[in-house]
Order: structure tokens, then C-alpha cells, then sequence
């Protein structure tokens, strides 16, 4: 049947938000910036009551011309939820404040497992700028946007700036305090009977310092080096967290077989933390298969990685020459996947 020009109308208005939707999302990242640049989280916090517009403009360290346009970005983080706007009891001329929602928490300055350096990580130039080259890139010969952004591997980006290299430290020790916290309360499991773990990519040695003190007779290695994994001899397990992500399914299944042939057949194993790409089974579903295609998207523009399924999973591990596998999707966004020899 024939559309009315009416219904017409209605889909092409729709048809304009959803793509409009689109275009100024980037907009969503770049507020929650600029709020976090400018403390707007900790002085909420640090208010200990609803924080009033006046009394946040009060507090801001700005030029008082712009005060009209605080209004205006604590709006749109409201309606991000990241914040909530309460009742001020006795206060006759402004009778709500703001408050912190819970995603805020993990904003905050003082926070152990603050997310705050991989936003500002994430939404630095130098990150941002790759995404600008994705097109050019799959026309020429580069290996990775990043490299025809910058002329360089990001790895050999980040080891030379010390601005960077800093940046990713701090934002791998945070991330995994958060989730080594977990492991170690929920997936005790895994780690049960092993004798000696190698962290492979362990960056600083969050993990394995973690994973030492939860497990006092497990020995931990950090080794993360380009030719470390020839040294893995003898571990009981290797751990790959946020590791293969970054890299081609051919590197992948050399890292992997490289690990095989380091732990014992029988009662060794790899242990993987990082994305499986569409496992979420709950109520938010559409916002973390969009997270996780993002970070896919990510990948694309810095590295040669990319987020995988179960399976592209599957058949990485089944090339790399391993027998099963079990995934166990208990972090959130990531998951912990053991593979067996
Ligand atoms: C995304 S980080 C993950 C760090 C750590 N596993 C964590 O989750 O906190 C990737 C790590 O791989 C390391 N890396 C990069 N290239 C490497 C290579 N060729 N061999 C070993 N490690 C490498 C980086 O230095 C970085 O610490």
C-alpha cells in the first residue's frame, strides 16, 4: 500500500533525527570532557547535598561570561545520566540541585578504579585523529590508521611519548583493579591448582601483583616485551588480558600457539580477558552491543586487532591448535575465556 503524505512526512522527520542522532553523538563524549576537565564531578561530590546551578557556577574555576553555558552542559550530562537534579530543601529561589548518578562514581578523582584517564586517553587528538584516516586507509597500503595518521604503530607512539605512555599505565593499573577485584571474588575457580601464571602484555603488573596476594602459592610473571612470549616456559597459565584485541587473527595465532606450547597439556590452560561481541543477555543489551562494536571501530583506526564473536573466537583457538574452551561472561562489557591445550 502507497504511503500517505502525511506518513511520509513522519518517516522522513524520523528518518532526519535518527541520522542527526548520529552525527552529534561524538558531542555526548566530547560534554562528558569537558565536565570532567573542569571538576564538575568532584565538586558535585565533594557538595555532600543537592549542589544548586548558582552554587556550581560559584565553584567553577571560569571566566564569569561563560556562566550561562554551565546550565546548558549540565543539561545534557543529566540527560546522559550522569547526573540527577534533586529537591533543595529552604532555598526559595532555587529549588533543585544536582546530585551524582552512579556511572559518576567512577569519574571521580579519588576513585581506585576512576575511568577518567581512559576517557581522557580515548578522546585525546592523538587517538581521535586516526579516525579521521579510516577511508584514506582502506585504500592504501598502512597497516593500521594510526600509521597513516602518525607515521608510526601505536606502540611505538606511546613509547616514545611519555606524555602517553603515562596515560595507558595509569588506565591498564585502573582497569585491572576493577577487574581483578572480580576475579578474585567470583572466578576463584580459575585460578585454583595452578602453580605459576604469566601475565603476557601485563603492562605494569596490576594483575599479577593481585592475583599474587588473592593466591599466596601461585607464582605470577609479568613479561611485556615484543619477544617475551618465546620465553614462557614453564608456566602453568599465561594471561591475556586486553591483549589479543590488539592484534590480527595471524598474530593471534602465533601469540597463542606460543602459549600452548609454553603450559603443560594436561591441568594447563590460557586465560583471556576481553571482549566477546554481542553476549550480553540483559535489560541494556542495545547499549553494550553498541559499546563493544565502538570499541571495535576503535581497533580498526589504531590497531590491527579488532573485537571478536564467539565465533571468531572459536575458530582463532582452533587454529592455534587448541582443543576447548569455555566462556565465562562475568565482567561486564568483557569476558574471561579459558582455553585448554
Ligand atoms: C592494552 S595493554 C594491556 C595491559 C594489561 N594486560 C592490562 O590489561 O592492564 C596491551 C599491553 O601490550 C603490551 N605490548 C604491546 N606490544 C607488545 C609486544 N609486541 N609484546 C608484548 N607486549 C606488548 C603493551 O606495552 C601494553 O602493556
Amino acid at each position: 500500500m502507497a504511503m500517505s503524505n502525511d506518513d511520509q512526512t513522519r518517516e522522513l522527520l524520523h528518518s532526519q533525527a535518527h541520522v542527526w542522532n548520529h552525527i552529534f553523538n561524538f558531542m555526548n563524549s566530547m560534554s562528558l570532557k569537558y565536565s570532567i576537565q573542569l571538576g564538575i564531578p568532584d565538586m558535585v561530590h565533594n557538595h555532600g547535598r543537592p549542589m544548586t546551578l548558582s552554587e556550581l557556577v560559584a565553584a567553577l574555576p571560569m571566566n564569569p561570561s561563560k556562566s550561562h553555558c554551565v546550565c546548558r552542559l549540565m543539561r545534557i550530562r543529566v540527560h546522559s545520566g550522569f547526573f540527577t537534579k534533586d529537591k533543595v530543601p529552604g532555598n526559595a529561589e532555587e529549588d533543585e540541585g544536582y546530585l551524582l548518578r552512579p556511572p559518576s562514581r567512577l569519574l571521580l578523582k579519588d576513585e581506585p578504579l576512576s575511568v577518567t584517564p581512559f576517557l581522557l586517553l580515548i578522546l585525546d587528538p592523538i587517538l581521535t585523529k586516526p579516525c579521521h584516516f579510516v577511508s584514506d586507509w582502506f585504500k592504501n597500503n598502512d597497516l593500521t590508521p594510526f600509521d597513516t595518521a602518525h607515521g608510526r604503530t601505536l606502540w611505538d607512539y606511546v613509547g616514545h611519548e611519555p606524555r602517553m605512555n603515562h596515560l595507558f599505565n595509569v588506565i591498564m593499573a585502573s582497569d585491572s583493579r576493577l577487574v581483578t577485584s572480580m576475579l578474585v571474588k567470583d572466578c576463584k575457580a580459575v585460578f585454583e591448582g595452578l602453580k605459576s601464571l604469566a601475565d603476557v602484555g601485563g603492562g605494569t603488573g596490576t594483575v599479577a601483583k593481585a592475583i599474587a596476594e588473592a593466591f599466596p602459592n601461585l607464582e605470577c610473571t609479568v613479561l611485556d616485551l615484543p619477544h617475551v612470549v618465546a620465553n614462557l616456559q614453564g608456566s602453568y597459565a599465561v594471561l591475556l588480558k586486553w591483549v589479543l584485541h590488539d592484534w590480527s587473527d595471524e598474530e593471534c595465532i602465533k601469540i597463542l600457539k606460543r602459549c600452548k606450547e609454553a603450559v603443560p597439556s594436561k591441568g594447563g590452560k590460557v586465560i583471556i580477558i576481553d571482549i566477546t561481541v554481542e553476549n550480553q543477555k540483559g535489560d541494556d543489551d542495545h547499549e553494550s552491543i553498541e559499546t563493544q562494536l565502538c570499541y571495535d571501530m576503535l581497533m580498526m583506526a589504531l590497531t590491527t586487532g579488532r573485537e571478536r564473536t564467539e565465533k571468531e573466537w572459536t575458530k582463532l583457538f582452533s587454529d592455534a591448535g587448541f582443543s576447548d574452551y569455555k566462556i565465562i561472561p562475568i565482567l561486564g562489557l568483557r569476558s574471561l575465556i579459558e582455553v585448554y591445550p
